[in-house]
């Protein structure tokens, strides 16, 4: 395998080194090209570019698998919760019994959020998306802990900020939910786990308490371990960005949120049951919209399918959607759009058009169908998806902070704008 590649300009030879990750995967260093030859590359959306090295998480789009710290993410979704999960993507391994505790316990301890600061959620109108609520409110926690602004935090401040997001953003959330549809807000509870806690503060009124149901907490448990990381997409690109600045820790997952909340991104969840919605009013002829989305002149696009890496099953599609009938039959569901979800995949599956493309339903596709099942409405599904990132978020910006070699963030651009000229005063043009 070679170590070094040769771009040939105008004559004059670029020595780039080849860089090997652990998977053999390989990439060309071109990080001195510009001062060797004046030449920067072009790449929109970073279809082509590595913008880090990164121990966290390894996927193969190709082959269709993803795992968390070297583990497939099929065996986490099976056997681990989502705070075991958090633990390894942040600190590396799987915790021992005592560190699990602890970690457990810190949830517990960081689960309020600032009684001023519930004041803020009065002072949000009733059609406020929950992500701008959310995204605003993790921002606002700066103000809250200031003693964790600065430019090099500690190890054990880092650790403290990382459980205390973990913990209060699922409170936030839950009380912007409480707060949309005018019920009191119901406070975090030490006796019960993470997902259990949340779906009791989602759920729970005064005149009637949240009966657990141990087979939608295991449905979200794994619907949170799927979404919890994911390498260098959109959001975890964008908190990486943002931090590279040395803006700290709750900034950066503030703007990561907004990157998520793009129909695009982690607002494709939304996206895909209103599409579900729409063509099941429409008749269920699905085959229309089909069409549409093969169409160029339009720019409607099947949403829950595609995706930038995979060129094959999203892994986490096909845990999903087994989750999806195991869980519907548990809880004697039919959800009509459950069944037309199911049709269009399978006609999308032998269209020339998808196939050539390599187009296959993303984790979008199903999830929404599940959390609508639990009873999360509509618009807080990309806060579920936020939730769910948050572990992979930190991750990537303590990954970023702890390496001596990484910089500031700051692409290139090729100007096409118009060439010198002078400032003509108002009365003259
Ligand atoms: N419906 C119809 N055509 C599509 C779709 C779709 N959902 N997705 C891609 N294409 C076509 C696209 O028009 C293009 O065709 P052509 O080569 O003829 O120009 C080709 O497939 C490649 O698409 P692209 O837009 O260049 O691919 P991308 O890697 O830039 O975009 C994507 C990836 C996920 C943004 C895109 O597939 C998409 O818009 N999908 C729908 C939205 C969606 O489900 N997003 C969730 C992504 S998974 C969760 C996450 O990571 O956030």
């Amino acid at each position: 395998m070679a170590d070094n590649v040769q771009i040939n300009i105008d004559g004059k030879i670029i020595e780039c080194p080849v860089i090997v990750g652990t998977e053999g995967e390989r990439a060309i260093d071109i990080s001195k090209l510009r001062t060797q030859s004046g030449l920067i590359t072009m790449d929109p959306g970073f279809g082509n570019t590595g913008a880090c090295q990164s121990a966290i998480t390894y996927l193969d789009g190709d082959k269709g698998f993803l795992r968390y710290r070297g583990i497939p993410v099929e065996q986490l979704a099976e056997n681990s919760t989502f705070v075991e999960t958090s633990y390894l993507l942040i600190y590396g391994r799987l915790p021992n019994a005592q560190e699990l505790e602890a970690f457990s316990d810190a949830f517990n301890e960081h689960s309020m959020i600032h009684e001023d600061m519930v004041n803020f959620f009065h002072a949000y109108p009733s059609t406020t998306h929950p992500m701008a609520i959310l995204s605003a409110m993790v921002c606002a926690m700066s103000a809250y802990y200031p003693e964790f602004i600065k430019e090099e935090p500690t190890k054990q401040e880092i650790n403290r900020i990382a459980v205390q997001l973990l913990s209060k953003v699922r409170t936030i959330c839950a009380f912007s939910y409480k707060k949309s549809i005018g019920e009191p807000f119901v406070y975090p509870r030490h006796d019960l786990h993470y997902v259990h806690n949340f779906l009791n503060m989602m759920f729970s009124s005064p005149t009637n308490p949240y009966q657990i149901d141990d087979d939608v907490v295991n449905a979200l448990q794994m619907l949170l371990i799927l979404h919890a990381d994911h390498e260098q997409n959109c959001s975890t690109s964008t908190v990486r960005l943002v931090g590279s600045s040395h803006a700290n820790l709750y900034a950066s997952i503030s703007a990561g949120i907004c990157a998520l909340w793009g129909p695009l991104h982690g607002g494709a969840n939304q996206a895909v049951i209103e599409m579900l919605e729409m063509i099941h009013k429409d008749g269920g002829d699905f085959n229309k919209y089909i069409a549409k989305a093969k169409d160029k002149s339009n720019t409607f696009r099947l949403m829950g399918f595609g995706h930038r890496v995979y060129k094959n099953f999203d892994p986490r599609a096909r845990v999903i959607k087994k989750c999806a009938d195991n869980l519907f039959n548990k809880l004697g569901i039919n959800d009509p759009l459950l069944d037309l979800a199911k049709r269009i995949e399978e006609a999308v599956l032998k269209d020339e058009y998808f196939i050539e493309r390599k187009l296959y339903p993303n984790v979008d596709f199903y999830s929404g169908i599940i959390f609508r099942a639990i009873g999360i409405p509509l618009n807080m599904f990309p806060v579920m998806f936020a939730i769910g990132r948050l572990p992979g978020w930190i991750a990537h910006w303590k990954e970023m902070i702890d390496d001596p070699t990484s910089k500031i963030g700051r692409p290139y651009q090729i100007y096409t704008g118009s060439l010198k000229k002078d400032y003509v005063p108002i009365e003259q043009r």
